[in-house]
Formats: structure tokens, C-alpha cells, sequence
């Protein structure tokens, strides 16, 4: 069950952790290798270098190296975050590790500190810099088993993770980070994420990078998904996305009821609101509308994150943005949802606010594969679930209609299931745009093995393999239909079909 991350040992000099699934928690390490004095030169020094790392940081590009001091009183510091990280993202992670460091290691000369989500600080009282350390190691797993069979799987997952270790150690001297996606089989995607200390050469960050994958093998192999942490390097891989994976970005809609012209009022207006959007959805928890301008230059806009992937609000916002302005240049309204459905962003010159719209819909089944369990008994537990997270959705909250559930179809097999309305939706509304979509996908993709269903108001998406967070709120069925709800809106006829297939 991907609750928690477990901490495993792969040597004495292993520290042991238990975090939980958002890997938000710092891990301060305190070397034993000195101890400086109380309001000596070194504790300011050290105070000092550390004050200057989240601006330095955030404002280039994510990874900062300095040095502040004379002979025994210099200190050594390095800060680098997670290099989809935007600057306000980078700033905070490391800001919240200097606090942790400085709380956690009082008076120690050196102490590091890694967050799982993720920016490294490091300090030292020597050159810290270029420097490959392999020890010591953090290494995590994802208490799940893979299910399916392991050699095949273990072929996909090594090819993708050569590679990916190759794009991150290509990297330059600023940045070396990589993301890589494969599927495997018909059913599972493997997400994977590394970075290197840009510090390190070519070869180091490879050499890094490939024990920490060796390491996540002899640690953890068989399990859906692990981390393994160095001072120099991160790896992590999972099979739900962790990062925003710009590759599976859905086309934007460009909505063809009308164009502003270059330079116009309504198109700096539209930019401007866009902008916000970011920083400004993730701090009101993931839903936010907007608007700016007035009369003919009034420009709408809502942003939506995904229930389980707040921390991916911004980059994921951000990215979508970019792609949505490039690819519909000039409409005056166009809607997006971005990175594997981490996000959506719609804006229009109207109101659309709180008002339900099935069009446009797309039904994608993902997978060219056709189911083979036996379909009767699939069929049941399917609505089943269905009905239960249609349910859960639309009763949530004015700011969060968020819902996952998973139910059993073998022993071994589990399908898995996500939903969510734009919580502007009545109870009503919201109700009725997941039922309909959940109809739409049983007529256009029946006996695939996966698929969603996206509308301006409202994302269905099921799966044979776990896609999103578990958490506490997840529903969990057992074979049992439950008993049908007594009053449901009555199916509205269906829109027409974007595509299928
Ligand atoms: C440094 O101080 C810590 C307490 O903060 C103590 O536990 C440790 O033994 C000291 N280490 C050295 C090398 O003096
Ligand atoms: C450190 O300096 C502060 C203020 O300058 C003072 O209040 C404190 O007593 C000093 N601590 C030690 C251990 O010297
Ligand atoms: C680091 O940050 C400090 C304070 O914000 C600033 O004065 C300094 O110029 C920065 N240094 C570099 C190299 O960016
Ligand atoms: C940095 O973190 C500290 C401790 O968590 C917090 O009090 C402070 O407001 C943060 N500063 C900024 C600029 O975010
Ligand atoms: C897994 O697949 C390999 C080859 O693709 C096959 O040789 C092996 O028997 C399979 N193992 C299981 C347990 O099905
Ligand atoms: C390394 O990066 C360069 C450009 O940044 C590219 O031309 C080259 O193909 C890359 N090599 C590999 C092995 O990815
Ligand atoms: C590695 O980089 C190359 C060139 O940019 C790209 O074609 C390839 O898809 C990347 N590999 C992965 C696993 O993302
Ligand atoms: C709007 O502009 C696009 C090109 O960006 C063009 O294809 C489309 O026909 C235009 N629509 C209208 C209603 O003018
Ligand atoms: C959104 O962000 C802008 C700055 O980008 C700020 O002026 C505005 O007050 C924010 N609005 C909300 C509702 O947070
Ligand atoms: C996204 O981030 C990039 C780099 O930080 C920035 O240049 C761009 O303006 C951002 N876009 C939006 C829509 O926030
Ligand atoms: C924005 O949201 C508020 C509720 O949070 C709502 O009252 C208001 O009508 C919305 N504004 C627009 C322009 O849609
Ligand atoms: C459901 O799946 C779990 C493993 O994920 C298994 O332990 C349990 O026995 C299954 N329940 C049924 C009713 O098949």
C-alpha cells in the first residue's frame, strides 16, 4: 500500500527514516566531525552563509555554491533544489532546511539536510565543491509490491533508468536533472526523476546516479517505487506521477468563439491573469478564479490542482500556462489540463463560473489493449466504485470535490479509480458531470483496461494500476456492490465526442 515510504538499511553508515507519502519531511544529518562555540566567528560565519542561501538559490536557477570566511573560520555551503522547482517553490524548501539545520544542529561544523520534495543544504568547514560522495545514503521504498511479472518489468524499468541517468549527467554545469516516462506492459507507467549536483563532472553525476540505482535494486527491487538520497545525487522512481510529466499534457482547447488581436488590451489582460495563477491557486489550496480588466477587456479565469498533488500545483500550473498561450495565441478563451491531469486552467471573456459545460469532452481510453478478465463480474465491481466516488466527489467542499477509490477484481488485480469537479459545481452539477462522463467512457471504451473522461468542470479517470496518492480518504470496496443511492440526477443526453480512442 503506497502509505508510507519505508526506510530500508544498506549499511552501517545508513541513517533510518520513516516518511510519510508527500516526502515533505526534512532530514537534518549533524556531523560528528567538530563542534563550533556559541557567538564565535564560525557560528556567525555559518549563520550568515546559510541567510543567503534561498534568495541565492531561488534566483539562480536552483542551485547556489558559496563561501564566507577566513582559514578556520570559513564555511563551506552548497543549496540545490529540485530542478522542476519554480523560485518561489525553491526559495521556501530551502528556507524551511536552514530552519530545520540550524534547530536540529546547534553547534556542528557540518550538517546537511535533503527534503524529499525536494532541495538539498549542505555546509561544511572544508571545500565541499565538485566533490562525489557516495555516503551516506537515504534509501525509501514504496511498500507496494509490482504485481506484474517482475523480469519483464525489471527490463523497462532498467532501460528507462540508463537513460535517464544519461540525460541527467549530460547536463550542464548548472543543472543536471532528468524526468523519463515508460510504459510497461499495457497497464503501468514508471515515472522516474534524478538529479545531480551540477558541481559534480559528467562522470561523477553518472557514477552517482547509477549507484543509487543499484543500491534502489539491491535494497528494494520488486517494490512500486523507492528513493534513494545521496549528498550528491537523488533518485526516485514511482508508478504515479511525482513531478509534472509535460509529456502526457493533453492538447489545450482553443475554443474557436473568437480571436483578440497582438498587442490588444484583452490579450495583456489575459497574460497578466494567467500569471497569477500560479503562486496564487496554490496558496488558496488548489482552486482559485479570477478575473481582471472590464466591459469588452474582461478576462474569466479559474485554476485547479489535483486533490492529491498540492505540491505540484504551481509547476504544474506554470507549465500549462506556457503551453496553453502557445498554442492558442490569440482565442479568447481556452481551456487546458496539464501533466497527466495534475492541473487545469480555463479562461474565457465571459462568466463561466459555477455553471456546469459537457462540452468540450474527450474520451481517451488509454490503452490499446482489451481487458480479459471476465467482464460480467468486472462490470459490477466497476459501478460499483463508480457510484461510491461519484458520490464522495460532488459531496465535498465549495473549495476541494476530490474523490479516489479502489476495489478489488481479482485477488491479485485492483482497479483503481480518481475524480474531481471544479468545486464552483453545486453538489448537483457536479454529480451529474461525473455520472455522464462515467456513461461516456462505458460506451466509447467498454473492455479497455484504463481511460478517462475530461470536461471544462470535471475529470474521470480509472486504471488498473494505482495513478494517484492514497490517502486517508481513499474508498476502498470490497466485492460487494453497495446498495444503489436513493435520488440521482437524471442523465443528461451525452455531448458530442471530441475523439475516442
Ligand atoms: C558536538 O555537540 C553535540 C551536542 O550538540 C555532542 O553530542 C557531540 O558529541 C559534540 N561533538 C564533538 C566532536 O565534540
Ligand atoms: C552570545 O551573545 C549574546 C548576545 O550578544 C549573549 O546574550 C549571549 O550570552 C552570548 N552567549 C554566549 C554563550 O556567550
Ligand atoms: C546572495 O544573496 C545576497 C542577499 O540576498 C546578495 O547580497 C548577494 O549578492 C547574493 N550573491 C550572489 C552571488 O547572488
Ligand atoms: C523561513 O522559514 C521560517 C521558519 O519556518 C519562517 O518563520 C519564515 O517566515 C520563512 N521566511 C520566508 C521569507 O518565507
Ligand atoms: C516472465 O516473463 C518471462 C519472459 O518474458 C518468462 O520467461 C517468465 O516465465 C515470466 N515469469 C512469470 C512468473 O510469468
Ligand atoms: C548530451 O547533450 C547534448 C546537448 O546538450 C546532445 O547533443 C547530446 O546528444 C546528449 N548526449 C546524450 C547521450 O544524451
Ligand atoms: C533523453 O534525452 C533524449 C534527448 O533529449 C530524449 O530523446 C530521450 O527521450 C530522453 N530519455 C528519457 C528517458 O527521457
Ligand atoms: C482565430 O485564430 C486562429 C489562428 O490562431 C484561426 O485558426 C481561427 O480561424 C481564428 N478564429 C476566428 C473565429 O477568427
Ligand atoms: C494574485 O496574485 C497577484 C499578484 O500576482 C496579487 O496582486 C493578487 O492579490 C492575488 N490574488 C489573490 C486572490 O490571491
Ligand atoms: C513559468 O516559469 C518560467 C520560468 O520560471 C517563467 O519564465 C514563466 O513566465 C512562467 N510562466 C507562468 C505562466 O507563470
Ligand atoms: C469568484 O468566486 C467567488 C466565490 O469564491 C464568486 O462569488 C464570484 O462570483 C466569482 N467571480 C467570478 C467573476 O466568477
Ligand atoms: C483484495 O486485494 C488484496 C491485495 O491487494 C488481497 O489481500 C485481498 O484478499 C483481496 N480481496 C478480495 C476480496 O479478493
Amino acid at each position: 500500500m503506497w502509505v508510507k515510504l519505508k526506510a530500508v538499511s544498506l549499511s552501517s553508515t545508513l541513517s533510518f527514516l520513516l516518511i510519510g507519502i508527500s516526502l515533505v519531511a526534512a532530514a537534518p544529518r549533524c556531523y560528528d566531525t567538530g563542534n563550533f562555540t556559541t557567538n564565535s566567528t564560525y557560528a556567525k560565519n555559518r549563520d550568515l552563509i546559510l541567510a543567503s542561501l534561498p534568495p541565492n538559490a531561488s534566483a539562480n536557477g536552483g542551485f547556489f555554491t558559496t563561501s564566507v570566511g577566513l582559514n578556520s573560520d570559513q564555511v563551506y555551503a552548497l543549496a540545490m533544489c529540485r530542478g522542476d522547482f519554480t523560485p518561489d517553490d525553491c526559495y521556501s524548501c530551502v528556507n524551511s532546511s536552514i530552519y530545520e539545520l540550524m534547530a536540529n544542529c546547534p553547534n556542528q561544523k557540518e550538517a546537511s539536510s535533503w527534503t524529499g520534495d525536494y532541495c538539498v543544504v549542505h555546509y561544511a568547514d572544508r571545500s565541499i565543491f565538485g566533490t562525489l560522495e557516495l555516503d551516506p545514503t537515504v534509501a525509501m521504498y514504496n511498500t507496494g509490491d509490482i504485481t506484474s511479472n517482475l523480469t519483464d518489468f525489471d527490463t523497462v524499468w532498467q532501460s528507462l533508468i540508463n537513460n535517464v541517468v544519461s540525460n541527467a549527467s549530460n547536463g550542464s554545469s548548472s543543472l543536471k536533472y532528468a524526468t523519463g516516462e515508460a510504459d510497461f506492459g499495457v497497464f503501468q507507467r514508471i515515472y522516474s526523476q534524478v538529479q545531480c549536483t551540477p558541481d559534480l563532472s559528467q562522470q561523477d553525476c553518472d557514477s552517482c546516479l547509477r549507484k543509487s540505482a543499484s543500491d534502489y535494486v539491491s535494497c528494494c527491487n520488486g517494490k512500486q517505487g523507492g528513493v534513494i538520497q545521496k549528498p550528491n545525487c537523488y533518485f526516485r522512481w514511482d508508478l504515479y506521477p511525482f513531478y509534472v510529466a509535460k509529456a502526457f499534457t493533453t492538447a489545450p482547447e482553443c475554443y474557436e468563439t473568437g480571436n483578440f488581436t497582438t498587442d490588444s488590451t484583452y490579450g495583456k489582460n489575459r497574460d497578466l491573469i494567467l500569471a497569477s495563477l500560479p503562486p496564487n491557486v496554490s496558496a488558496n489550496g488548489g482552486f482559485l478564479n479570477a478575473t481582471i480588466g472590464q466591459n469588452s477587456n474582461k478576462v474569466y479565469a479559474v485554476g485547479m490542482c489535483r486533490g492529491d498533488s498540492l505540491d505540484l500545483c504551481s509547476t504544474c500550473l506554470n507549465f500549462t500556462i506556457d503551453n496553453l498561450i502557445a498554442s492558442c495565441p490569440n482565442q479568447l478563451e481556452a481551456l487546458s489540463w496539464g501533466g497527466d491531469f495534475l492541473c487545469l486552467v480555463h479562461y474565457a471573456n465571459r462568466k463561466f463560473y459555477g455553471i456546469l459545460e459537457r462540452d468540450p469532452v474527450k474520451e481517451v481510453s488509454n490503452y490499446a489493449g482489451e481487458f480479459t478478465l471476465d467482464l460480467t463480474e468486472f462490470d459490477m465491481v466497476w459501478e460499483s466504485l463508480m457510484v461510491r466516488l461519484v458520490t464522495n466527489a460532488s459531496n465535498g467542499s465549495s473549495s476541494l470535490k476530490y474523490a479516489t477509490g479502489e476495489a478489488n477484481i481479482t485477488v491479485s488485480q485492483k482497479i483503481y479509480t480518481l475524480m474531481q469537479c471544479t468545486p464552483d459545481l453545486s453538489q448537483w452539477d457536479c454529480n451529474t458531470c461525473l455520472r455522464v462522463s462515467a456513461d461516456d467512457y462505458k460506451n466509447c471504451c467498454h473492455g479497455k483496461g484504463g481511460g478517462y473522461v475530461k470536461r471544462p468542470n470535471c475529470i474521470f479517470r480509472w486504471d488498473l494500476n494505482r495513478f494517484y496518492v492514497y490517502n486517508a480518504s481513499t474508498a476502498v470496496l470490497s466485492l460487494t456492490p453497495p446498495s444503489t443511492p436513493g435520488s440521482s440526477p437524471p442523465i443528461i443526453t451525452k455531448g458530442k465526442y471530441a475523439s475516442a480512442g
